[in-house]
């Protein structure tokens, strides 16, 4: 029995997640394992009505479940950063989810932006460091509003919290056993403090892996690869704010926000899992937007929680309904509503 937290939160959050759920509950059908699920309201309009976003009891309570499914953070009525340091950031950092985990996979009949790629060529994994960087908050400001202000935001990085991000990357590409190409992704021409501590831990900790070749490029070299020769990746490797940015990046090269999916891992405790699309308020409520990404978001779920068969299964449903069926990965474009889509996927596991 696994149980699943599910926290269905802002805009479109909650209609994607309503097809993940959908996916998820076939997939155990299938498969022969039960699921249990609990929903939380946690999200913008819980805020805007009581002023609560989450708090340490609310994490508490998560702790009892397997794993979390996020629909969606951020609500237009609300100002940037409240949702996201108190919801998001809150929970991967309170529940110690030190990878963010980003396939960039382009899956059949998906349109790429790149002329001449095809899904043969765009495979690759990001992990991203999801604790530390510049997303701790330290820092601050002082003589804010005058001419004199001063603003600090401190790029956080500990051995242990960059040494333990490395090590499960070089896991992860042995584990993968496809080219056996780990890149770190930096900046240690400009860096020299911080990156320096991410060049030396990448090649202390790959001594350990004598059968993964180490790369290394800038971050902004990474992205000219990415458009240029994305064929070329592997595993990457990166801080929270470039990881943040390159799979922003990679979402479109693999047709879009529609598809792209990521988990917050904790590897020996509660992890999360979300479509990293964002609450797109145009389109809530509208039943046009893609499901695939919270969809996928679902099968990482799945093989987190060692349902290797099922998470296989719906990554399989996915690329026959993507590559049969869908117009497009845009929302309003994809021939189907959203809920149509789910159905699809669910007709195709198997
Ligand atoms: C993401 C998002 C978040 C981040 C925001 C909403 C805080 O952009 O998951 O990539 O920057 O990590
Ligand atoms: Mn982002």
């Amino acid at each position: 029995m696994h149980k699943i937290a599910v926290i269905p939160g802002d805009g479109t959050g909650p209609e994607v997640v309503d097809e993940a759920l959908k996916v998820l509950h076939a997939a155990a059908k299938l498969k022969g394992f039960e699921v249990e699920t609990s929903e939380y309201d946690f999200g913008g309009e819980r805020y805007l009505a009581t002023g609560k976003i989450i708090d340490d009891n609310d994490v508490q309570e998560l702790r009892a479940s397997d794993a979390i499914l996020l629909g969606a953070v951020g609500h237009p009525d609300v100002a940037p950063g409240i949702l996201e340091k108190g919801l998001l950031l809150k929970l991967r950092f309170d529940l110690d989810q030190y990878i963010n985990l980003r396939p960039v996979k382009l899956y059949p009949g998906v349109e790429c932006p790149l002329a001449g790629k095809g899904p043969g060529d765009i495979d690759f994994v990001v992990v991203r460091e999801n604790t530390e960087g510049l997303y701790t908050g330290m820092g601050g400001t002082v003589y804010k509003g005058t001419a004199n202000e001063v603003a600090t935001q401190i790029m956080c990085n500990t051995r242990g919290g960059v040494e333990r991000c490395i090590r499960y990357a070089f896991e992860l590409t042995r584990k993968r056993d496809r080219k056996k190409l780990l890149t770190l992704c930096a900046k240690t021409n400009v860096l020299t403090y911080a990156h320096d501590l991410w060049w030396r831990t990448f090649n202390e900790v790959g001594e350990e892996y004598p059968d993964v070749e180490r790369d290394y490029a800038h971050v902004d070299a990474t992205c000219m690869w990415m458009l240029k020769n994305p064929e070329y990746f592997d595993v990457i490797v990166t801080c929270n704010m470039f990881g943040d940015i390159i799979t922003d990046l990679g979402a479109m090269i693999q047709g879009g926000m529609g598809v792209a999916a990521g988990g917050n891992i904790n590897p020996d405790g509660l992890s999360m899992f979300e479509p990293i699309g964002g609450s797109a308020p145009k389109y809530t409520g509208k039943g046009v937007i893609n499901p695939i990404a919270a969809i996928c978001a679902t099968g990482m779920m799945l093989e987190a929680l060692g349902q290797t068969d099922a998470a296989d299964a719906v990554e399989q449903a996915v690329m026959s309904v993507t590559g049969s069926k869908l117009r497009s990965m845009n929302a309003g474009r994809m021939g189907y509503s959203t809920a149509e889509v789910g159905d699809l996927v669910v007709e195709a596991l198997q």
